[in-house]
């Protein structure tokens, strides 16, 4: 058989759904950036697909940042950081994000998957057990398979079933607590004050992921570390730069010994290009915008959220019990969620359609991020666009 005749069918459940509706939510071509209004095809439709919580990818400041590095610094530093990608700008971004958590030292990774996927296996040997909430993301199974030890998967945001387990962890070396902070899909955020209370009863150490925590949770957009009051916190951080702080990259912050370790033994930061300089000085921008305005942005964000969700509510639709400012409206089989993302589309909104296996079976949901540059009338927009579809498809809503 071919190479071309071994990959050319794929029945996964997507395809069938492109087939069958004709219309596919996925690798949408996208003629303009992440602004809340986006270019499809030459139509214009609202964007509550993409993480850019809070417009950064188009803030003139960050951006005029960035033009400014590209002149002075290029394109890419054509190396890794450990043989000559280490840009002055690297030990100034990290020493901002340090600051801004609170943690001792930081190492920036070109992608959060690439910290997630590298370091648990670095840190995690075979005598160590992991315990990781089951619902966690790729990069953190990626990086949990790596590690070769034992995995024990808790119950979603479980904490009584975390302490059962980790009850049962003697004779380990270590013991790993993994976890997200903000559940995206869903929009839940992680019990992770009693999870790291839990940890350090157990002398374990705990790992969150902040990607979709960091400027959109705690009161000036901290996320996880000051939503749930954690300081001084012993554990490892991660994060990724290119949800609401609008560009590209992943961060690790931890205690300096575990930077230091990471720094030398991490095979996914010593041998892959070091994230450029633009994305470097662009990050210390945006977290320098976040610390000024961090508290009046998640006022917004959260009441983008509030107004959604309740005119949602009244409609009749049923969303998740998010704490997050994520609204995702469950809608059921992966063909009615599917068919909701379309008739949306329809109407020029462009959002993201969850389905089986990424959640529970016919437990679909519509996600929609309510980004602060979102006008009242948009938001109205898409209220409009959910009361027409319950008003002109009543299938959708038989059980
Ligand atoms: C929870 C979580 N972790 C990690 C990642 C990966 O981050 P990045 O896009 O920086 O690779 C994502 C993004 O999809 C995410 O949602």
């Amino acid at each position: 058989m071919s190479v071309r005749d071994k990959f050319a069918f794929n029945y996964r459940e997507e395809d069938r759904l492109v087939r069958e509706l004709k219309y596919n939510p996925y690798y949408q071509v996208i003629s303009s950036g992440a602004g809340s209004s986006v270019e499809i095809d030459s139509r214009e439709y609202l964007n509550l697909a993409s993480n850019n919580y809070l417009g950064f990818s188009r803030n003139p400041e960050i951006l005029a940042r960035m033009k400014q590095t590209i002149d002075q610094y290029g394109a890419s530093m054509c190396g890794t950081p450990v043989a000559c990608g280490n840009v002055d700008l690297y030990a100034e971004t990290a020493v901002a994000f340090s600051r801004f958590l609170g943690l001792e030292d930081t190492i920036i990774f070109p992608s959060c998957y690439q910290a997630n996927a590298g370091i648990i296996g670095t840190l995690a040997k075979p005598g160590d057990i992991i315990l990781v909430d089951r619902s966690s993301h790729a990069s953190l199974l990626d990086g949990i398979r790596a590690a070769k030890c034992k995995v024990r998967p808790f119950k979603h945001n479980d904490v009584d079933h975390l302490l059962r387990l980790i009850k049962r962890t003697d004779g380990y070396d270590n013991i790993f607590v993994i976890t997200e902070s903000v559940f995206s899909t869903e929009g839940s955020i992680a019990p992770f004050d009693k999870i790291y209370r839990i940890c350090q009863e157990f002398d374990a150490i705990p790992i969150v992921d902040d990607s979709h925590g960091i400027g959109v949770i705690g009161k000036n957009g901290g996320g996880i570390l000051e939503e749930k009051g954690i300081e001084n916190y012993e554990g490892i951080y991660t994060a990724s730069t290119g949800k609401a702080l609008g560009l590209a990259g992943g961060i690790v912050s931890s205690v300096s010994e575990v930077i230091m370790y990471l720094k030398y033994n991490s095979a996914s930061l010593l041998y892959s290009t070091a994230l450029p300089p633009v994305f470097l000085s662009a990050t210390t921008k945006a977290l320098e915008i976040l610390s000024a305005t961090g508290a009046e942005l998640m006022q917004k964000l959260r009441a983008n959220k509030a107004f959604l969700t309740s005119q949602l509510t009244e409609l009749g639709y049923r969303t998740t019990e998010a704490e997050a400012p994520i609204c995702s409206v469950i809608v059921g089989s992966n063909e009615k969620t599917f068919l909701m993302s379309k008739l949306l589309f329809e109407q020029s909104i462009l959002t993201t359609p969850f389905i089986f296996p990424s959640v529970a079976r016919d437990k679909g949901v519509i996600r929609m991020i309510p980004r602060v540059d979102l006008t009242q009338q948009q938001l109205e927009c898409v209220i409009e666009a959910f009361r027409k579809i319950k008003a002109e498809r009543p299938e959708l809503f038989e059980q």
